[in-house]
């Protein structure tokens, strides 16, 4: 079986997460790693068998060619990176969400894959855990009857949490074109951050198989009480005219159906268990064109293109139709039209984040 080499760029957690699980798996070999950081990239070495190490991604991936180019940067980094990996030779591109900040830039990332015909997957590896696969199970074996809803909340912004809800819901909903998006936000706090987006959003989608999806994100979620954990207060799931199935990011799943009655299960989002299927998918892919990877880029890009909608929506009003045919600066946008006045929260800890 033929060993795909691998180089990393952005030793930060997310980084050590795709070279502990690559490291992990023989089917790869990580050849280079790159961080500006320079303790970061010597501590990173020493724990991923003393690959080559660079402070210059573009030297590092020109002079080892990998087979797989990932990038775990912030999300400020991505068309960069994405022209970067092409430009030597990758098979396959893995890199984080969000897909990108804004839809200009993500047009041109979407342009630069499909030019060079370069597989690229993006990290929605949450599913991978128990209590996901679960839910998907129960909305595939058809227990839900007709599913008329999806939906997803989360209490962490848009710009870390919004991308996960719905890339999950999509799949629950197997994908189905989105035709309109229409959303509002609150609370200006956040488009300071790196992690740039509003405090809270609350958006519908009409996918075209008319099932609807209604998300909740940031200071203005509902609580998710079964879990403590703030990042992982997220509730995801599907309705159905016989039940519904719904799945708690730090904290199991439950579901009531006409013929199952109530079930309810266990399940917790575990990095060290969602990564290692994540990546060795990508081998299956890079394998077998017929194996797709399921956070395949054409998957994430829908997520992509309804999330950017939302912001057009809140910017401009209105409904705003899918696909986005043109490329807008919309965090410029939500810059320019978000009204000044304070987010309301729901949760009093999450003044930390979003402020008194
Ligand atoms: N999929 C998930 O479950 C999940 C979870 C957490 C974070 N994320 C995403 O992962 C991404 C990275 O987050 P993180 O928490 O690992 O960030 P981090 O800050 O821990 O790591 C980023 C690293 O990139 C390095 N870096 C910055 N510019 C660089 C450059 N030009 N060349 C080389 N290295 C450079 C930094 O020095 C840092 O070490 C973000 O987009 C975030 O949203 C995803």
């Amino acid at each position: 079986m033929k060993q795909y080499s691998v180089v990393i760029v952005g030793m930060g957690k997310r980084g050590m997460h795709h070279g502990a699980a690559f490291n992990a798996n023989p089917r790869f070999k990580v050849t280079g790693i790159c961080d500006i950081d320079q303790k970061r990239l010597a501590d990173a070495a020493t724990k991923l068998g003393n690959p080559r190490t660079s402070a210059d991604a573009a030297a590092l991936a020109q002079e080892l060619k990998p087979d797989v180019f990932c990038f775990c940067t912030l999300p400020n980094l991505r068309l960069p990176f994405i022209k970067l990996g092409v430009e030597s030779g990758a098979k396959l591109i893995a890199f984080e969400k969000p897909v990108a900040m804004t839809s200009a830039e993500a047009l041109q990332i979407k342009q630069t894959l499909d030019r060079n015909g370069t597989k690229a997957v993006v990290s929605h590896q949450h599913r991978y855990g128990e209590h996901y696969k679960k839910i998907k199970e129960i909305v595939g074996s058809g227990a839900l009857g007709r599913v008329h809803t999806v939906y997803g909340t989360a209490t962490g912004w848009a710009a870390h949490m919004l991308s996960h809800l719905i890339d999950y819901t999509c799949w629950f909903n197997d994908y189905a074109e989105p035709e309109w998006v229409m959303a509002q936000a609150a609370g200006r706090g956040k488009l300071s951050d790196l992690h740039t987006s509003p405090d809270y959003i609350a958006g519908v989608v009409h996918f075209r198989n008319g099932v609807r999806g209604i998300y909740d994100c940031g200071a203005g979620a509902p609580d998710v009480s079964e879990v403590p954990y703030w990042w992982r207060k997220c509730r995801i799931g599907a309705q159905g005219t016989e039940g519904f199935a719904e799945v708690m990011t730090g904290g199991g799943w439950r579901a009531l159906t006409r013929s199952g009655g109530y079930q309810s299960g266990p399940g917790g989002m575990d990095y060290n268990y969602d990564m290692p299927p994540y990546v060795q998918q990508m081998a299956d892919w890079l394998d077998d064109d017929s194996q797709a990877h399921p956070c395949r880029f054409v998957n994430a890009w829908q997520g992509f293109e309804i999330m950017s909608a939302f912001y057009r929506s809140v910017a401009e009003g209105g409904q705003i139709p899918l696909p986005l045919t043109s490329g807008a600066d919309e965090i410029a946008l939500l810059k320019e039209k978000m009204p000044p006045r304070k987010v309301i929260l729901t949760l009093a800890e999450s003044a930390k984040e979003y402020g008194g």
